[in-house]
């Protein structure tokens, strides 16, 4: 049981400079969300250390857990891994309700932090998870707490307060972009809200969502028909545009970003709370540049609005690296290199 977490290196995360060969001469930054908890066992932590805190805390702070409850939630992996470790070293028992067929290392971290697993068979879709968890919850109510990433304000709330703040300051203000993929829609919305106020209303926020229900973007949500749970954390009137994005097009992406820096320093526009050396050494896995596949689908975003004519020379892009490729080591995009 990995019971020893550091919260304290969650937030503060660092901003990279990556070249994605864009027709445009525009800036573009990617922020390294593995550094959120860089030391926890396979692939660290990830952009959902930020959410499981502060549903954590705010949820101590109200008064709504004691001792007595267990935690449960829905995840197909990092808020599941995220919620585990942290409740699990404050003492709580946590319950996660996961599709059959997610990651190996992401299985694991829920596992090693001492959380229990419920299965649900991934042919049955990502709905048939969030059902399950609410049915086990109806059940015996009083015995769960489900801190709910697909409702709680504290999950939108957190990167308004964090995520936000931290890119408008690490580019001196100059962000005039920001890119992000949906799951539950909190990093979007609340980053999203939190650029658009302290930039006073100046940066374009781009949403993408997977292009079609069969997609293999961990963490995204296909949202584009109707008949699929809409997350109330996800208010789609912060987005300035909207974008699709396919899975092959991520994965291809991934690759020739791993080739693209395979001799090539890559820049640190800003380390965040960490020292440059930190850094460095946890950028890469095995010495190669591996991102995971919802960051992959991020960089494969803004390419695709370079090539749609959307970016101009001046403009300063960010987008979200949620994970690093080490989590995904047995799933098609790096099973071979890892
Ligand atoms: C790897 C990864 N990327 C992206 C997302 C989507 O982020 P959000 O839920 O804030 O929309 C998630 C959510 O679980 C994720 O795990």
């Amino acid at each position: 049981m990995d019971d020893v977490v550091d919260e304290s290196t969650i937030f503060e995360t660092p901003l990279l400079e990556i070249d994605l060969e864009l027709d445009a001469d525009a800036t573009v930054y990617a922020k390294a969300e593995w550094f959120n908890l860089y030391d926890a066992p396979y692939g660290g932590g990830s952009i959902k250390s930020r959410v499981a805190k502060g549903m954590l805390d705010g949820a101590e702070q109200r008064g709504d857990i004691d001792s007595d409850v267990t935690l449960i939630e829905p995840s197909s992996g990092n808020t599941g891994s995220e919620l585990a470790r942290l409740a699990g070293a404050r003492g709580y028992d946590v319950e996660i309700v996961m599709p059959d067929n997610a990651s190996e290392g992401k299985v694991n971290a829920v596992r090693d932090a001492g959380a229990e697993i419920r299965f649900v068979d991934a042919d049955r879709g990502y709905d048939a998870v969030i059902e399950t968890c609410e049915e086990v919850v109806a059940a015996d109510p009083g015995a769960y707490f489900r801190p709910n990433q697909y409702e709680n304000p504290d999950n939108p709330g957190t990167h308004e307060r964090t995520t936000a703040r931290e890119i408008y300051n690490a580019t001196d203000g100059a962000v005039t972009q920001f890119v992000a993929g949906v799951g539950t829609g909190g990093t979007i919305t609340g980053t999203g809200r939190g650029l658009h106020d302290l930039s006073d209303g100046q940066v374009t926020v781009v949403g993408f969502e997977p292009d079609g229900p069969l997609h293999a973007i961990d963490g995204l949500k296909y949202l584009r028909s109707d008949d699929h749970y809409h997350p109330a954390t996800y208010d789609e009137s912060v987005l300035d545009r909207k974008e699709y994005v396919s899975t092959a097009a991520a994965y291809d992406c991934a690759r020739e970003l791993r080739e693209r820096y395979a001799d090539r320093e890559l820049p640190i526009a800003d380390p965040g709370q960490h020292d440059t050396a930190t850094v460095k050494k946890h950028l890469r896995v095995d010495g190669q540049f591996l991102l995971g596949t919802s960051a992959a689908a991020g960089a494969a975003t803004v390419t695709q609005l370079d090539r749609t004519g959307t970016l101009d020379d001046d403009d300063t892009v960010v987008f979200v690296l949620c994970d690093r490729g080490d989590k995904y080591a047995d799933i098609p995009l790096w099973e071979e290199y890892l």
